[in-house]
């Protein structure tokens, strides 16, 4: 019996979470997959109430005692410095190893993209997930001072460059995609820019059937925007990823409906709506719960219950198709009603 850790988190990740786990509730009793749900009290309160923001123990029985996380978000206002958000959601990515950051962002409805004419968009991003500026290699000297001096490395190694290389041509071998694009900034990052193009096109060598380019992050936003349709699966580091990621949901529907999987391909996975804790909608039932329901369906795939997955994304499709939608998406109905409208639909 597969157990899920839920994290809701902070802010709105509570509010969308609870919908999240109101639809694979709906899915149990349908599918009866089995799932066990173990909640998990992880966030800004409990780090203003306690002073842990995880614990060893706690990052084990995560990694031991679950076979997958299902996580809102973190990120609060009154934690400032984002500390705990850091040690519990970095923390995981990094000592769970998920590597992979799966970030599609599939156009559902032209009328949900900003732009004119979208044409068909089925992106899909694999950021790097353990390495990059995320890893907080450096420091501060002079701290406070107007001789202050910050580092933030970056760090690429080749064996965190071969294996999302690899996951990425993988997938696309696997999936049909035709064409793999890789996105950095050689031209100004040049000895990160040596080893990602070095190792892409090694990797891209062992599969033939799939076609291969390179793109500077800057055109790659330009491009993006101008005929997303062009790109299939995309290979960036950590924070290209990160940023083009979020862009890329804008096109499609929202951050609001973005799903993301952090994967240790055969090991651990963890996952969450790519949106954070929205302060600024919090506590009022505009949350889009659509980006975590997804992660939901990711979630199910993942554990093997690939109908499932389909049934929840179907009943995604129909509630966008059907206007029950939060105001990001143009509509007017609060989050829970369209948490419960997923999850009736999934039982139907
Ligand atoms: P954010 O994603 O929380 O919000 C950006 C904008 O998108 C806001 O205007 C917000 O209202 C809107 N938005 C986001 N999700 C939405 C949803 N489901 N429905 C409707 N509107 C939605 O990004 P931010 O404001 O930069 O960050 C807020 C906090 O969240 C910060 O502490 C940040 O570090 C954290 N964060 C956490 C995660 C995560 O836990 N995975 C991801 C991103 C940001
Ligand atoms: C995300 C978030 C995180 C990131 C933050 C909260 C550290 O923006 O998951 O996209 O930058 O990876
Ligand atoms: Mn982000």
């Amino acid at each position: 019996m597969p157990r899920i850790a839920v994290i809701p988190g902070d802010g709105i990740g509570l509010e969308v979470m609870r919908e999240a786990v109101r639809v694979l509730e709906a899915v149990e009793s349908r599918f009866s997959v089995g799932c066990e749900l173990v909640h998990w009290d992880l966030g800004a309160d409990r780090y203003l109430r306690d002073g842990v923001t995880i614990t060893d123990d706690e990052f084990r029985a995560l990694a031991d005692d679950h076979d997958a996380v299902l996580l809102g978000a973190l990120g609060d206002p009154r934690v400032p410095g984002n500390e705990h958000a850091r040690d519990i959601l970095l923390g995981l990515r990094f000592r769970l190893d998920l590597y992979v950051n799966y970030r599609p962002a599939v156009l559902l409805d032209p009328a949900l993209s900003p732009l004119k004419n979208p044409g068909a968009i089925r992106l899909e991003v694999f950021r790097e997930n353990t390495e990059g500026v995320y890893v907080d290699m450096g420091g501060t000297f002079k701290a406070g001072t107007r001789d202050e001096m910050a580092i933030q490395e970056d760090v690429n190694t080749w064996k965190g460059v071969e294996r999302i290389c690899r996951a990425a041509f993988e997938h696309a071998h696997t999936r049909g995609r035709g064409r793999v694009t890789l996105v950095d900034k050689a031209n100004a990052m040049p000895a990160a820019g040596r080893l990602w193009r070095r190792v892409f096109a090694e990797v891209a060598a062992d599969y033939g059937d799939v076609d291969n380019d390179a793109m500077y992050v800057d055109a790659m936003a330009m491009d993006l925007v101008r005929r997303p349709g062009r790109y299939e699966v995309v290979v960036t580091g950590n924070l290209f990823g990160d940023i083009l990621s979020d862009l890329a949901a804008e096109l499609v529907g929202g951050l609001g409906t973005a799903a993301s999987a952090n994967v240790h391909p055969g090991r651990h996975a963890l996952f969450e709506p790519v949106h954070g804790s929205a302060p600024d909608i919090a506590g009022q039932g505009r949350a889009n719960p659509m980006g975590a329901v997804m992660s939901a369906a990711l979630l199910l795939d993942h554990l093997g219950a690939g109908e499932a997955a389909e049934v929840v994304e179907d009943a995604v499709r129909a509630a966008v198709a059907e206007g029950v939608r939060t105001a990001d998406m143009g509509g007017s109905k609060t989050t829970e009603e369209v948490g419960t409208w997923i999850a009736d639909r999934v039982l139907t």
